[in-house]
């Protein structure tokens, strides 16, 4: 098992700078999904080659992933994708700053980093603060999509999630997948591994309620 970076670190304070939404999007009016915790972003490339109308955003705190994906990203001349390097509590709260607008149409955060010791419990990505940050760059109504396959870490996140008011449980019946940015089902790395091993996968659908 990979050794999980600690989003705390003084490293991370330290974060790229953001371009604006319309230099990173060849098409900025289109609807925009962020992704937190993107990994090599493998998820998203297939998401942004499959589907021309949405733009997609990703977020990672492991630098080497973010190169290898940038790189990817100049030779596949994909023009609806991006990716930034850092801790995304960092990011958003300087994306917030910079762009006080709301910027993205959904959101997922698929299978975060557990963090099992209660003492790390305030390194995993959900938290309180994060919530208002996230709530901040995201339209009214819009979707947030939570995945993981740690029962103990899923309770946690929902408890948080529905502490905050900010977002309701959406019932799956009534979404209508094929206009959101996910309309394929396309599965994440971690997913398709969590498939093989026949774990089972918590999930829960959100939509905005507030207007903040
Ligand atoms: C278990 S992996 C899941 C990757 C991918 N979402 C998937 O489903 O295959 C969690 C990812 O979140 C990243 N991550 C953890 N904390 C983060 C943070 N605070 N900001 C950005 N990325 C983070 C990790 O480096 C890792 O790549």
């Amino acid at each position: 098992m990979r050794q999980h970076v600690n989003p705390l670190s003084k490293y991370f304070q330290e974060i790229e700078s953001i371009p604006k939404i319309d230099q990173i999007f060849k098409n900025s009016f289109l609807p925009t999904h962020l992704d937190i915790g993107c990994a090599s972003g493998k998820f998203l490339f297939q998401l942004a080659e499959n589907n021309k109308n949405w733009n997609y955003l990703g977020i990672e705190i492991r630098e080497k992933l973010i190169i290898n994906a940038k790189h990817k990203l100049k030779e596949k001349d994909i023009d609806n994708l991006y990716f930034i390097f850092g801790n995304a509590d960092n990011l958003l709260k300087n994306w917030i700053v910079q762009y006080p607008y709301k910027t993205f149409d959904s959101a997922s955060i698929n299978f975060p980093d557990p963090w099992y010791k209660k003492k790390h419990h305030k390194r995993r990505i959900i938290q309180t603060e994060f919530l208002n940050k996230l709530s901040y760059i995201m339209s009214d109504k819009s979707l947030l999509f939570l995945k993981s396959d740690v029962e103990e870490l899923y309770q946690y996140m929902n408890s948080v999630i529905s502490n905050s008011l900010i977002f309701e449980k959406v019932q799956n019946k009534c979404i209508n997948y094929l206009e959101t940015f996910n309309p394929s089902n396309i599965k994440t790395e971690r997913e398709k591994y969590a498939i093989s091993k026949q774990l089972k996968i918590y999930q829960t659908i959100y939509k905005k309620i507030i207007n903040v």
